[in-house]
């Protein structure tokens, strides 16, 4: 049984390792010691400077709606108080108070909205569940939501402020504006770099160790003793040769966890998410205007049902970052990388590829990469002439339902505990994500404890495609990569050369 004296490690500082470090550590659990790879004390976080984690990012979506999926929604509001918080914490700061990389003028969640679309003029159900169950369960968040071509709604939100009036047709142009959604005022986006470095430090004040970094920093393997017929995780050996004592190991390798733990190739599967980037240049200041989060939101568009027919889409993009960079990101279709595992003989299991690994890769498929560039070449023709200037795989890490796994791996005697299946949808936790991770560490029941419970896939079951292993149509060897050349403008630079239909 867990105590505030055990020797806890835990593998992984993006979200999940985070928060828990945070949660416990608050708690009184006394001895807790995080290792990563990457050296985040160093890089904050950047996904341009050898991060390659989920979490190290530029931003990331914050949502309250789920659709009827009340716990996620309740969590998610329950998060944004403490987001909001950690603003206020970092505004009134002073800079030496602050880590380094963050100023005073840094905010982790930025409230531009977010607007959710999809094809047609009938509202998809998803978004309907979504306005009804917040209805039911927290009205006054319902009343910061607005229906896209509802004349009330949108005086509604014109006593709120009439600059989102403005806001709340940013997005007409997509699909030549026939399409359905709602906009929502409560959602935004967080800083994903800044708020994982803000979280680090927090941890750190509240006592947590921090190894990072490779060697040091790097699991190698994790120490496994056999006792009868349970096997205990007595600690782990990183990449420097060290050997590392602890009571517990929490794993929450993101996108790695199933080659750390590979009892988990069922129960997680890494996929790659497209990512897709124009740098604008700071002399046009119009785009730099229209796309300040101060104007515009973060949307998401979908079309189409399911993964099958190959017109399917669902992606979304972001305001223009401080930087200058505006992202597109795709998930219509995720695809895997299966490879030997490090460590478990005869098996393959999904593995991150990016542009740090070793088997590196600096393209993404050209499924994605043509489907998105047909949208915005459409809904914003003043971006045609960029072409995308970068992009970026980056890896999910999917459970067989989207709930996340948060719990004690079976045959362990409680020495080894899985904290992953973000699914694409964790980062918005990650104030709050810890609190609930440490009941399932206590065995405290809670509303998450049945969602977030070990379980795997079934053979000839849905199982999010976790069913479906290297066989299945998405593994990546099997599929087209964009060229550079892709990504570049179109010939003659303009909106009608994009690609339509
Ligand atoms: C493309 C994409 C878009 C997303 N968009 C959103 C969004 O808009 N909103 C939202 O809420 N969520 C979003 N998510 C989900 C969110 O990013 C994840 O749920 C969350 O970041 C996962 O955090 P993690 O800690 O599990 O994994 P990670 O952030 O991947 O962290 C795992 C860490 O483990 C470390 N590690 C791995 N192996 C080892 C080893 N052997 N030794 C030491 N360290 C190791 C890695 O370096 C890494 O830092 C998105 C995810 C993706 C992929
Ligand atoms: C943490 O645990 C290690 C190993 O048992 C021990 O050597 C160390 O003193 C502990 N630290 C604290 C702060 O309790
Ligand atoms: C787009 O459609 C909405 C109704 O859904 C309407 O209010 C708006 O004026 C339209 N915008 C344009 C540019 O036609």
């Amino acid at each position: 049984m867990i105590s505030h004296d055990s020797k806890i490690i835990i593998v992984g500082a993006g979200v999940f390792g985070l928060s828990t470090a945070l949660w416990l550590a608050r708690a009184g659990y006394k001895n807790i010691s995080v290792f990563d790879r990457c050296a985040f004390d160093v890089n904050y976080y950047n996904p341009l400077d050898g991060c390659d984690g989920a979490s190290a990012d530029i931003n990331k979506i914050f949502r309250t709606g789920y659709g009827t999926e009340q716990e996620y929604q309740a969590l998610a509001i329950a998060a944004r108080e403490i987001w909001l918080a950690w603003n206020q914490e970092i505004k009134e700061s002073s800079p030496s108070e602050l880590p380094p990389g963050i100023t005073p003028e840094d905010k982790v969640l930025d409230l531009c909205g977010n607007f959710f679309l999809a094809e047609g003029p009938e509202l998809r159900v998803f978004y309907k569940d979504s306005l009804s169950s917040m209805e039911k369960t927290a009205p006054e968040s319902r009343a910061l939501q607005f229906v896209k071509g509802n004349i009330e709604d949108e005086e509604r939100l014109r006593k709120i402020d009439p600059r989102w009036v403005k806001t709340f047709h940013a997005l007409d142009g997509i699909n030549d504006n026939n399409t359905n959604g709602f906009f929502d005022i409560q959602g935004g986006v967080t800083l994903a770099d800044k708020a994982c470095t803000y979280a680090r430090f927090l941890c750190e004040k509240a006592g947590v160790k921090f190894v990072l970094g490779s060697p040091q920093g790097k699991l190698q393997s994790l120490i496994v003793e056999q006792v009868g017929s349970e096997k205990k995780v007595t600690g782990i050996t990183t990449a420097d040769g060290q050997s590392h004592q602890a009571d517990i190991v929490i794993v929450a390798c993101g996108g790695w966890t199933a080659t750390v733990i590979p009892e988990a190739h069922r129960t997680v599967e890494t996929t790659a998410g497209t990512l897709m980037f124009i740098d604008v240049p700071k002399t046009r200041k119009d785009i730099w205007d229209k796309f300040n989060s101060k104007n515009f939101p973060a949307w998401s568009y979908r079309r189409g049902e399911g993964d099958e027919t190959s017109r399917y889409y669902q992606g979304g993009g972001f305001p223009i970052t401080r930087q200058g960079r505006l992202k597109f990101g795709f998930r219509g279709r995720k695809f895997t990388n299966f490879q030997n595992h490090p460590t478990a003989p005869n098996l393959r299991v999904s593995t991150p590829r990016t542009k740090y690994t070793e088997d590196t890769i600096n393209t993404v498929p050209l499924y994605g990469l043509k489907l998105v560039k047909e949208v915005i070449g459409k809904a914003f023709p003043e971006l045609a002439e960029f072409g995308f200037t970068d992009t970026r795989l980056c890896w999910y890490t999917d459970s067989i339902d989207n709930n996340f796994v948060i719990d004690y791996v079976p045959g362990y005697t409680d020495s080894l505990f899985i904290c992953s299946g973000g699914s694409g949808h964790g980062f918005k936790f990650l104030p709050i994500l810890g609190k609930h991770v440490k009941n399932q560490l206590e065995r405290v029941p809670d509303q998450f404890t049945h969602l977030w419970k070990w379980r795997a896939a079934e053979h000839d079951k849905e199982c999010n495609g976790l069913e479906q292993g290297e066989s299945g149509p998405r593994e990546m060897s099997k599929i087209q990569m964009a060229e550079r050349k892709e990504s570049q403008p179109p010939q003659g630079s303009t909106a009608q050369h994009c690609p339509t239909g």
